[in-house]
């Protein structure tokens, strides 16, 4: 089949901010006068002390360090919020549609926010907080979650986002990694009419949480909590208590901003960081690169705060760049399979930017929810954090969007802390499925497995080969972990852990993770941490968890399970071990299949070889497919597993 190609709109070639000729002049100079060019990028931001230093990052294990503008200091809030003040003080910054679509949506401006951040820091201070403090925070889909950030941002707190759907354990998790000192939260959150109690999981996450002295609670839904003596304080009766100015920390470039958890490959999920002057500058270059911000328009990220999507273009790129953002309680299906266009026409969304999964499964419910509506609004169509399959692309394009807005297709990672590989709307033309082209001062390159750079039209691993302002700094508590991690496969270069294919235009089609992590509905997920869940079982004695394509999700997860008992394999105890894992990291981790099998394929010094794991849960079974399996220790369990393969 032909690739389909899709030119830059004629009423987008001509009003747009990059056009096809800026973009590659301003490409060239980020590459080639790399500190030149990010110096003058740099002014976009209200600094206390503009930077003459850009990039002093190596790669190299002798000099190994990222450093972006590390002589500027600057705040992050402040360059959200009181620089917009005198202009646009009154425009509305943030507008909160909640999950129900009977309930009042909420309005702030760029004044109201101000107040609300400031009293909120004032109530942390009262807390305890000091700059470099670690916060934790759970809160669902509120306007205080923004406000949250923004006040952690503007005492120089470092805050750690932990997505609401996550269990105690894992939020228990993620306290003690980083001994955070105060957790946010919420008495409840609101998802698709059902309550989540958000309070209980952090009264019992934090049996196991001594460094946390003090958690502060929004009333959000009114619902019954308990509150600990001495411990627990309700947010809006503290902030009552306090000044309603709240002077903005003076931050170096590279001072930590935030801490936000993601899974790897190995091991328990990595603390990724990212500090202040870098990131700010990311977020809101490539915010406006990639959705050519008007004042004026309503932009809106349908993502969740606790992923990176949420804090780079929810909070810190659209406030940067003084934009109306939209935030949402709820999901995409409730009531109705109407409710995101519903939500468009209700605030004139001109800019929607959300995941393929979402895409898949409204597609799936037909057109009439979508016709149903006006969307006259829109103008520009974005997505994040998944392959989007052709198909979903053009749906999207066509049904959606009636064949008038570009479709900006963002690759990044919470690693990259931005856009990496993104059209821009004005400058890029379109191919269904490609992110298209890197964006000013990336420098992607496609290698083999043996590293060497691979040139024109080809497929191998995706590596970026030199530092970005908003490149993470280290894995929280473990500098060797990141240089490890990212930095040894490749020496020299920045491993993504995606493979991509570049074709004869140089165009970047993502082909998905190279590596041990899934992506569920966009969501990452390492095996191991499902893996880790099903052994805590008493019944389990041995796990193995890969991806399978699943038609909404992406990818689905498919776990080989031994039992320590070969004859408890029954029906029952596969929901009990998909409850399990659920109860253990959260809904998300889900299991889409549990397969019992009484032994896994190793190699003879015990290494699982989930090649082959892999190929039975996509369903190849063939000789051909599951290749050469004379090298496992005991070959015949392969047999085994293709005869009990689970679904289809
Ligand atoms: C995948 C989300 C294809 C990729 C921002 C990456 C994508 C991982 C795309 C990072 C895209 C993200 N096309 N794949 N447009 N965007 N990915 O850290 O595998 O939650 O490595 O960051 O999502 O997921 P993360």
């Amino acid at each position: 089949m032909p690739e389909d190609f899709f030119p830059v709109p004629q009423a987008w070639a001509e009003g747009a901010y990059m056009d096809r000729g800026k973009r590659e002049a301003d490409y060239a100079r980020s590459v080639e006068d790399s500190d030149g060019y990010w110096l003058d990028r740099a002014g976009r931001l209200d600094w206390m002390t503009p930077p003459t230093l850009a990039n002093e990052s190596s790669f190299a294990e002798a000099d190994f360090g990222i450093k972006w503008f590390a002589d500027g200091v600057l705040n992050v809030s402040v360059n959200c919020l009181d620089r917009h003040l005198d202009e646009r003080g009154d425009q509305t910054a943030i507008i909160w549609e909640p999950d129900s679509p009977d309930a009042e949506p909420r309005r702030y401006s760029y004044r109201q926010v101000h107040a609300e951040v400031c009293r909120f820091a004032n109530v942390l201070k009262a807390a305890g907080a000091k700059k470099g403090d670690r916060i934790t925070i759970y809160l669902p889909m509120i306007p205080e979650a923004a406000f949250a950030l923004l006040a952690c941002a503007r005492i120089g707190a470092i805050h750690s986002v932990v997505f609401g759907g996550f269990s105690p354990d894992a939020l228990c998790g993620r306290i003690q990694d980083c001994d955070s000192t105060i957790v946010v939260t919420a008495d409840e959150g609101c998802r698709a009419g059902r309550k989540v109690a958000l309070k209980s999981n952090v009264d019992a996450a934090l049996k196991d949480c001594p460094s946390v002295k003090s958690v502060i609670v929004v009333k959000a839904t009114g619902g019954d909590v308990v509150m600990a003596e001495g411990r627990d304080v309700w947010l809006h009766e503290e902030a009552e208590k306090v000044a309603a100015d709240c002077p903005a920390e003076p931050m170096q470039a590279e001072d930590p901003l935030f801490i936000l958890y993601t899974s790897g490959s190995t091991g328990k999920p990595k603390g990724v960081l990212h500090t202040t002057g870098g990131y700010l500058l990311w977020a809101s270059l490539t915010h406006e690169l990639c959705f050519d911000y008007r004042p004026g328009d309503v932009y809106w990220c349908a993502a969740d705060i606790g992923w990176v999507t949420g804090h780079t273009y929810i909070v810190y790129g659209p406030l940067a760049n003084g934009a109306t953002t939209l935030m949402y309680e709820g999901v995409p299906n409730h009531p109705t399979s109407a409710r995101i266009w519903q939500i468009v026409d209700r605030h004139q969304v001109r800019t929607l930017f959300t995941a393929p999964t979402a895409l898949r499964a409204l597609m799936k419910e037909g057109d009439d929810h979508v016709k149903a509506t006006s969307r006259a609004s829109l103008r520009l169509l974005g997505t994040v954090g998944e392959p989007i399959n052709p198909e979903a692309w053009r749906w999207y394009h066509h049904v959606v969007g009636e064949d008038r807005c570009p479709i900006i297709d963002t690759w990044w990672q919470t690693e990259t802390g931005g856009a990496m590989i993104a059209p821009m709307p004005g400058a890029t033309d379109l191919k269904p499925g490609s992110a298209t082209l890197p964006m000013p001062g990336v420098v992607p390159q496609i290698v083999d497995s043996e590293g060497k750079v691979l040139d024109g039209a080809t497929e191998g691993n995706l590596v970026i080969a030199q530092s970005w302002p908003g490149q993470m700094r280290t894995v929280w508590g473990d500098h060797d972990r990141f240089f490890q991690t990212y930095f040894t496969t490749f020496p020299g270069k920045y491993t993504t852990g995606d493979g991509a294919r570049r074709d004869a235009d140089g165009y970047y089609w993502i082909t998905g993770r190279v590596d041990d992590v899934i992506n569920v509905s966009g969501h990452r997920m390492g095996t191991a941490e499902v893996e880790s869940a099903l052994v805590l079982h008493e019944s389990v004695a041995e796990a193995a968890v890969v991806g399978f394509p699943h038609d909404i999700k992406g990818q689905g997860i498919y776990a080989y399970v031994t039992l320590n008992n070969d004859d408890e394999a029954n029906d029952e105890l596969r929901k009990t071990l998909i409850n399990w894992v659920r109860r253990e990291i959260g809904p998300i981790a889900t299991p889409d299949a549990i397969q019992f099998a009484p032994g896994l394929p190793k190699t003879r010094s015990g290494k699982i070889m989930r090649r082959i794991l892999r190929k039975i849960a996509e369903g190849e079974v063939s000789a051909q497919a599951l290749g050469d399996t004379s090298t496992l220790a005991d070959p015949s369990v392969v047999d085994n597993l293709v005869a009990n393969r689970q679904g289809g």
